[in-house]
């Protein structure tokens, strides 16, 4: 690999404008219902929310994005939407949710709500409706009803797949069918029918009339797809991603069509000021996203290769590359995420041997084993994590961060099979073990009947380990996970100016070095050994490292941030 000297001015803007507040902003997700629980009654809530404000702002995060709370019978942890403009009566009311925005505003934090276009919940108004209606009547043609193959129409219409597992297909009363690409009670909306366009532009103002800033846009890539008949099979198709489809081609994914959609809710987004910002959840090949993320379309596109790099220099020094290059190319920012609610959490991915498997995959499988094989090295894992955020968090582009990882947590791997919620696990038949281990409500004091997120017991079993995780076990540390990452939050803040960055010598196959405007450095040992520390004043460092600050060694699996001034 070479110290090379690249460059990446994405843009020369020291103070984004309003309008473009998201470009560098630092989103701290927030899952509703495992996040504070203020009635007891097992699930997190938004006047949970309100009462850990001060713990937000004190964390210093520009934004918060909260996954579905909308009424929902959590068949899919509420991506199975009942009612797009409502709060789940469980968490909430629509009073709670203003007062909630209101009070994030007046701490300058920014409120993005999670939008779920491919598919309502089976609860919904309209697929009551459609199931009460007669084939090939309106009702039905909001959704993608199909008759069966076959001489009685026992077969599914197609060879789609859902992605928890089985056939994407399912059979109502009177013998027809309705797609679903995740859980059957995720029914798929038809997008080329132009009431239920209206419905989702509709939406999109509710929620901006209420204050909201932005939209995360569940999703994104799968609302256009090839409905002609005969339906197109996918046997023989590996992905949409690997790039070996011609692009756009794919029936169900990716299609060019999409952003005829995203084209018309942009206009929508511009009837505010500021525009309210999108950023769309596409997992697609990394040439398709700068479509999603153009600012005709959403404006900005998740990228999850961090997430699902291996800890290697060489992974990362690519994917930030490379990614960096795009954003140019798109006029957008880019985003860096390492956790959310769908992945193994970063510190066990990081403290799991890498074979010759991707290190979320290893992941997966050691759910699998129940948390036996490969064997976690949780300080291993926790110190690369450390590691890793202070890196994302000195690059240019938004960061994204997922309630919990500021503590530290690991995956939670032991919960029992008769708790499980997540979907993937019942319809893979226990070959996946799911998402709920991400998703376990955090501990906010050492001890009590749930650490702290509620009176009583939380719907998802929490660990032991988790006291000493506990914000409360925390807070006052200056060592610990919490006050790394708030620090690091401060720092940014000052030290954060143009969305650019240069690559400095000294990157090669076990380090990154990397300048942004002003002198702002960041420097990550990627292991084994200790490597000689660039020149320069230490700002924060991922763990602290005695001594070495004499020597000049940064420590194996160690970042530090640095700026001009004397040594030391
Ligand atoms: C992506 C969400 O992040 C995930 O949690 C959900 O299961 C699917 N979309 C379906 O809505």
């Amino acid at each position: 690999m070479s110290s090379a000297r690249t460059t990446h001015q994405v843009r020369d803007q020291v103070r984004p404008a309003a309008a473009e507040w998201w470009r560098q902003a630092v989103v701290y997700q927030i899952y509703p219902r495992s996040f504070a629980d203020s009635d007891g009654n097992g699930l997190g809530d938004l006047r949970g929310v309100i009462s850990r404000i001060p713990y937000l702002a004190e964390l210093g995060i520009d934004a918060v994005w909260l996954s579905p709370f909308y009424p929902s019978a959590l068949a899919d942890g509420g991506y199975d939407v009942d009612d797009y403009r409502d709060v789940d009566p469980r968490l909430g009311t629509l009073a709670d949710f203003d007062e909630m925005t209101t009070r994030l505003h007046a701490q300058r934090i920014r409120v993005i709500v999670d939008i779920v276009p491919n598919h309502t919940s089976s609860r919904h108004a309209w697929f009551r409706e459609a199931l009460a209606a007669p084939k090939g009547s309106p009702a039905r043609s909001r959704y993608i009803f199909r008759d069966g193959l076959g001489p009685d129409g026992s077969q599914p219409p197609s060879d789609w797949v859902s992605l928890f597992g089985g056939p994407a297909w399912a059979r109502v009363p009177d013998g027809q069918w309705y797609l679903h690409l995740f859980a059957p009670e995720q029914p798929d909306l038809n997008w080329d029918n132009r009431e239920v366009r209206d419905e989702f532009l509709a939406t999109l103002r509710f929620w901006s009339d209420r204050g909201v800033d932005g939209f995360r846009v569940d999703v994104a890539h799968g609302l256009a797809k090839n409905l002609a008949e005969p339906l197109e099979p996918i046997a023989g198709i590996k992905n949409h991603i690997d790039g070996a489809l011609p692009p756009g081609s794919h029936p169900l994914w990716d299609r060019n069509e999409v952003h005829d959609i995203y084209a018309e809710w942009r206009r929508v987004f511009n009837e505010y000021d500021p525009p309210r910002a999108a950023v769309a959840e596409a997992w697609v090949h990394p040439s398709r996203r700068p479509r999603y993320a153009s600012p005709d379309g959403l404006g900005q596109a998740f990228n999850f290769e961090l997430l699902e790099a291996n800890w290697s220099a060489g992974e990362f020094l690519r994917v930030i590359t490379d990614n960096l290059s795009d954003a140019q190319r798109q006029g957008s920012s880019t985003t860096w995420v390492l956790s959310n609610h769908d992945v193994v959490r970063h510190a066990t991915r990081y403290g799991l041997p890498t074979g010759d498997r991707r290190d979320h995959q290893t992941a997966r499988q050691w759910l699998l084993s129940g948390g036996t094989s490969p064997r976690l090295d949780r300080g291993l894992g926790l110190r690369r994590a450390r590691a890793a955020i202070l890196l994302m968090l000195a690059l240019p582009g938004s960061a994204y961060l997922y309630q919990g990882e500021e503590l530290g947590l690991h995956e939670v791997h032991d919960i029992p099979s008769e708790l499980v919620q997540d979907p993937a696990y019942a319809r893979s038949r226990g070959a996946d073990k799911g998402r709920d281990g991400c998703r376990v409500p955090l501990p906010w004091t050492a001890d009590g009947p749930s650490f702290g997120f509620g009176a009583g017991p939380a719907h998802l079993p929490q660990p032991a380990w988790f006291g000493p995780l506990s914000v409360q076990a925390q807070e006052r540390d200056p060592a610990s996970t919490l006050s790394l990452y708030r620090d690091a939050l401060r720092w940014r803040r000052t030290l954060q100016t143009a969305e650019s960055m240069e690559w400095m010598p000294g990157t090669n196959g076990q380090v990154l070095h990397f300048a942004r405007p002003g002198g702002w450095r960041c420097v990550t040992n990627f292991g084994p050994g200790p490597v000689p520390l660039p020149h320069g004043t230490v700002i924060l460092t991922s763990v602290p490292f005695e001594g070495s600050a004499h020597s000049r060694q940064l420590p194996a699996d160690t970042t530090a941030w640095l700026r001009p001034g004397q040594n030391g």
